[in-house]
């Protein structure tokens, strides 16, 4: 039997919008996924990709517009793949991820007491890390994200989530990258920065082949000429090392020498440093208001003890040693602990940290000396604050909730491990007291929850 090709345009009503930020159809009893579509719209689309005999289609027009549908703000979406909900009111993007998280946590079997209003930031320019690619296409080089259903970088002259100094940067790296003898052997840029002042920004550079002398001139004057110090990433993520070396800076440059950036917290008085390819929160005025809400639904007061698990270089953990608790932050990347404790005696506030994979069996069962004395000090908590990385706070959950604890303050990027991991706190004596979204990845699909959990 031929196989269905689906025609390179047509017109289908869009059903539900998926959790990808793609509306739902059928055209011919054939599924197909909508980008830039919105439920009851009668969509033209035009056809980019079939995968697993699904349409992946792009609306062109469509009649009556639902009431949710705005402008986009940007002229790239839908091509670029780096948004997917820009088409939707912001209000309504964000009911639509406390709807899919209510639904996770309700398919999970578990109920929170109370949902909290969402937390709105701003909708451009709030983008601090991304990952762009790189690609050269004849003598022209691409620089920005994928584009829709595809792994071609979209031809972007600007990217309005970007944080200054990057949003309007994407040409000159075009053209940085284009001069450079090793073009087409640069297939990705990582872009770190922290507060908005004047030389606070880095991009990581990942190169195939080696530089020649030309090159690193080219790079170094992009350096001083946008204040953006540049890194250089040979192989795997420990080869990376700075373009120019401190020794070398010129006593103009606005760089600190160590080549670290700087994240302030002004709620706390606190001022942190990290690498730039450390992990830190996207949304700068979001974390701000995600650390405040944090630390208020843990009611500290003096001497109480807690645990911040996967508190990567103290974004959490400082805010609550400065509280006047006993806080213990355990994290599995080594360089983030050095610079949390770095962080810590920089801002004289008292925490003891500890590096650990909070996956291992080790530390669960406390097979090992180090294991074991982590895992007393994570039970002997009063108090637990947990912001793991996608998968979830992993399988020891349930052995870190000691005879102390009353409140758990879960940090959650993904729904669908949180509502696991409710249930596992849920069957262990644990009720969800709140939930509630903040706008961390505005006209993205990512959904960031803060969730409050107290001992029944
Ligand atoms: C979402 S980030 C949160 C970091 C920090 N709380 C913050 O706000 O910046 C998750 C952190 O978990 C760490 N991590 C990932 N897997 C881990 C594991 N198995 N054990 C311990 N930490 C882990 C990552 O290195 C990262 O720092």
């Amino acid at each position: 039997m031929a196989r269905y090709k689906f025609p390179q345009h047509f017109s289908v009503l869009a059903g539900e919008l998926g959790r990808d930020g793609l509306a739902t159809a059928e055209f011919e009893g054939r599924p197909v996924q909508i980008k830039n579509g919105l439920p009851g719209e009668q969509v033209e689309v035009r056809t980019v990709g079939v995968k697993r005999r699904k349409a992946l289609v792009e609306a062109q027009a469509w009649q009556p517009a639902n009431p949710e549908r705005v402008e986009p703000a940007c002229k790239h979406f839908p091509r670029c793949g780096g948004c997917t909900l820009a088409h939707v009111d912001p209000v309504a993007q964000l009911a639509s991820k406390r709807g899919w998280m209510l639904a996770e946590l309700a398919a999970a079997g578990v109920e929170p007491a109370r949902v909290r209003d969402d937390v709105a930031g701003p909708l451009m320019g709030y983008r601090t890390k991304a990952r762009l690619g790189v690609r050269k296409i004849g003598e022209q080089v691409l620089v920005g994200f994928r584009e829709s259903f595809s792994s071609r970088v979209a031809r972007l002259d600007a990217c309005m989530v970007l944080s200054e100094p990057f949003s309007g940067l994407l040409p000159a790296l075009s053209e940085l990258i284009g001069s450079l003898t090793i073009s087409a052997d640069v297939p990705q840029l990582e872009l770190a920065a922290g507060d908005p002042v004047h030389g606070n920004a880095a991009i990581i550079v990942r190169h195939l082949a080696p530089l020649a002398i030309s090159d690193i001139e080219r790079l170094q004057a992009f350096e001083q000429r946008y204040a953006i110090r540049l890194w250089l990433q040979a192989k795997g993520p420990d080869t990376v090392v700075p373009l120019t070396d401190a020794r070398d800076l010129t006593s103009t440059s606005s760089f600190r020498s160590d080549g670290q950036l700087l994240l302030g917290n002004p709620d706390f008085g606190l001022n942190l440093l990290f690498h730039p390819s450390a992990f830190t929160q996207v949304n700068l005025a979001i974390n701000r208001s995600l650390v405040r809400e944090a630390l208020i639904s843990l009611k500290l007061r003096a001497g109480v003890q807690v645990s911040d698990l996967f508190c990567g270089i103290g974004n959490f953990t400082l805010p609550i040693a400065r509280s006047g608790a006993r806080v213990f932050g355990v994290e599995a990347s080594a360089p983030a602990i050095a610079q949390a404790r770095k962080n810590a005696a920089a801002n004289s506030v008292d925490c003891e940290f500890a590096v650990a994979d909070l996956y291992s069996d080790a530390v669960h069962r406390g097979s090992e000396h180090a294991g074991e004395e982590q895992l007393r000090r994570i039970r002997a908590s009063e108090r637990l604050l947990l912001d793991p990385p996608r998968s979830g706070a992993g399988p020891n959950l349930a052995g870190w909730l000691g005879p102390n604890l009353s409140t758990l303050v879960y940090v959650s990027c993904n729904p669908v491990s949180l509502a696991e991991d409710a249930a596992v706190l849920n069957s262990n004596g644990f009720d969800l007291a709140s939930v509630g979204v903040f706008d961390m990845f505005p006209h993205t699909t990512h959904v960031e929850t803060l969730a409050v959990f107290n001992a029944r």
